[in-house]
């Protein structure tokens, strides 16, 4: 059933990008009922009516029923062809059509209906594929659980909000990404670094490694499919760990997420500048001194268009599309787009 999902999340209810962790990252199972426009008939394309046939079935049923039934290579035979459809669909999806047909008309008008279905297929190409809707879904479901595992530990610890733990980045690297990337069920691996304030170390650090843990064990993050590592290090640490290539894993470019939103970064930001606005400067603990949550740092930079939610607090220019960016460690980089405008 996997190959029939949607993964055209226009499709999808308008708060999706705020719940990857329930969207399979595949796509949406169709409903036990499917409806499909049925073909215009006279839709002319040129001197032959396609369409020219009372019961001509609408391509993409055809198509999800091929793609659920049959494999590339396949023989699909239609012993009451009519219009050509099914052949058509089946040539197009290189499966091997034999159709009989009574009515010399509609035998006739095959080749323009075929070429008709090539020209629709070209343009339904540039819509989501799976594998774009995989990756993002998938990049959400880490920047998001950055973000629940920061508030699952300020309840945890008693705390009335994420701000309160000092914890002034969390560093979110995400090491593996896509379906079932890493194993059955798990899609993906990551290293989350909560940096705390220098001062608060030698108090709180030792229960913040504990709870950060534990936290990864329970509900939400448990529910994400996301297999976490987490570290708790002060800034002096971390920076000498990078320096020391004790931790090698944080790639040059990375994106910062605000307050929680983990649907879009606000910018893009060096580790070099966001080593100099940290070593022995406050300058980083200022910017996001009123937020919620503290600022999320990843290597991963989503940005969904989202219906339901104003964009206006990111200052930067959006682009408008569901896209994904990855930077790898060594210098690797991947986009993948949804929708194309
Ligand atoms: C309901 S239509 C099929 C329409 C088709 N599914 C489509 O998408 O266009 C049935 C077709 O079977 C053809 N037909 C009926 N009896 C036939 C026979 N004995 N041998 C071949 N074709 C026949 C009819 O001419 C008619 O076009």
């Amino acid at each position: 059933m996997d190959r029939i999902r949607e993964s055209d999340p226009d499709q999808f209810k308008k708060w999706w990008a705020d719940f990857p962790e329930r969207y399979h990252p595949l796509g949406k199972l169709p409903e036990n009922i499917w409806e499909f426009e049925p073909p215009t008939r006279g839709s002319f394309t040129g001197e032959v009516d396609v369409f020219d046939h009372p019961a001509a079935f609408p391509p993409e049923l055809i198509e999800q029923i091929l793609t659920l039934s049959t494999e590339s290579g396949d023989i699909v035979l239609d012993p009451f062809a009519g219009s050509g459809v099914v052949l058509g669909q089946s040539e197009l999806m290189d499966r091997r059509p034999i159709g009989v047909e009574l009515n010399k008309k509609y035998c006739d008008a095959y080749p323009a209906l075929r070429e008709y279905l090539e020209d629709q297929h070209e343009e339904q190409d540039q819509v989501a594929s799976q594998e774009d809707l995989a990756q993002i879904i998938c990049g959400l479901r880490q920047t998001k659980y950055a973000r629940e595992l920061l508030r699952t530990m300020a309840g945890e610890l008693g705390l009335s909000s994420p701000s309160q733990l000092d914890v002034h980045t969390a560093f979110l690297v995400s090491r593996e990404l896509g379906y079932q990337s890493v194993e059955n069920d798990v899609h993906g691996q990551i290293d989350l670094i909560l940096l705390v304030d220098d001062e608060t170390t030698a108090r709180q650090a030792l229960d913040y490694d504990e709870k950060a843990e534990e936290v990864t064990t329970i509900q939400p993050c448990s529910g994400f499919g996301i297999r976490a590592r987490t570290l708790v290090l002060t800034v002096e640490e971390f920076i000498n760990e990078i320096a020391n290539d004790t931790y090698t894993h944080l790639p040059e470019e990375l994106f910062i997420y605000e307050d929680g939103r983990h649907y879009v970064y606000s910018e893009d930001i060096s580790y070099d500048k966001w080593r100099k606005l940290n070593d022995g400067s406050d300058q980083w603990t200022e910017r996001y001194s009123d937020d919620k949550i503290p600022p999320i740092v990843s290597n991963i930079g989503v940005e969904i268009n989202h219906p339901k939610h104003s964009m206006e607090t990111v200052s930067r220019e959006l682009s408008g599309n569901h896209e994904m960016q990855l930077h790898k460690a060594g210098g690797g980089h991947r986009k993948h787009i949804i929708r194309r405008s």
